[in-house]
C-alpha cells in the first residue's frame, strides 16, 4: 500500500521546506509540517499537532476541512491522551469500534496518532485523521515517527 509514496523522499522535502525557515518559531515548524503532510499524502485528511502543556494536550496547529472542538485534550483521554501517556503511536483502523475515540468529524473512519519525544519526554504529537477505514499501514507510521523526530530536531 501507499506504493507511490517514497517516504525518503518526502523527509528530504520536509527538511528543505523547514531549512528555508530563519530562526524558525514552534509554531511555524508545525504549520509547515502539518500543511506539508496534508498535501503531500492523499489520505491524510485532517492533521493536526498538539504539544504538551502540563496535564494536557494544546493544539498548536491543524490543516483540515473543519475545526475540532478539542483544542484541548487532557493526557490520558481519547486516543491523543492515550499516546501522550503511553508515548506510543497508535493506529485506530476503524474508530467507530473504539470506545476511547473522541469524536471529532463526521468524515473520519481511522486515526493515527505519534507522539513526539524530546530528551526523554513526550513534547507534542502528530495526530492525523483519514476520510477511510483502515488507511494507515506499517509504512505510516514508520513515516510519521520519521517526522516526529525531524519535528522534535527543530523545536
Ligand atoms: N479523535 C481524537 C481527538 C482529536 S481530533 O481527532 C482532532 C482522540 O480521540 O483523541
Amino acid at each position: 500500500m501507499h506504493a507511490e509514496l517514497d517516504s525518503k523522499a518526502l523527509l528530504s522535502d520536509l527538511e528543505s521546506r523547514l531549512d528555508r525557515l530563519r530562526s524558525p518559531r514552534p509554531a511555524e515548524v508545525y504549520e509547515v509540517a502539518v500543511g506539508f503532510l496534508r498535501e503531500r499524502v492523499p489520505h491524510y485528511n485532517w492533521v493536526g499537532v498538539y504539544v504538551v502543556e502540563g496535564k494536557e494536550l494544546v493544539l498548536a496547529a491543524w490543516v483540515g476541512k473543519h475545526a475540532t472542538e478539542h483544542v484541548r485534550i487532557p493526557i490520558g483521554a481519547g486516543i491523543c491522551g492515550l499516546a501522550a501517556r503511553t508515548g506510543s503511536t497508535v493506529n485506530v483502523p476503524d474508530v467507530a469500534k473504539d470506545d476511547r475515540y473522541l469524536s471529532c468529524f463526521a468524515d473520519t473512519k481511522s486515526e493515527l496518532v505519534v507522539p513526539i519525544w524530546w530528551d526523554g519526554d513526550v513534547v507534542g504529537e502528530i495526530d492525523i485523521d483519514s476520510d477511510t477505514l483502515g488507511s494507515f499501514t506499517k509504512w505510516d507510521e514508520e513515516f510519521v515517527e520519521d517526522v516526529a523526530e525531524l519535528l522534535a530536531d527543530y523545536v
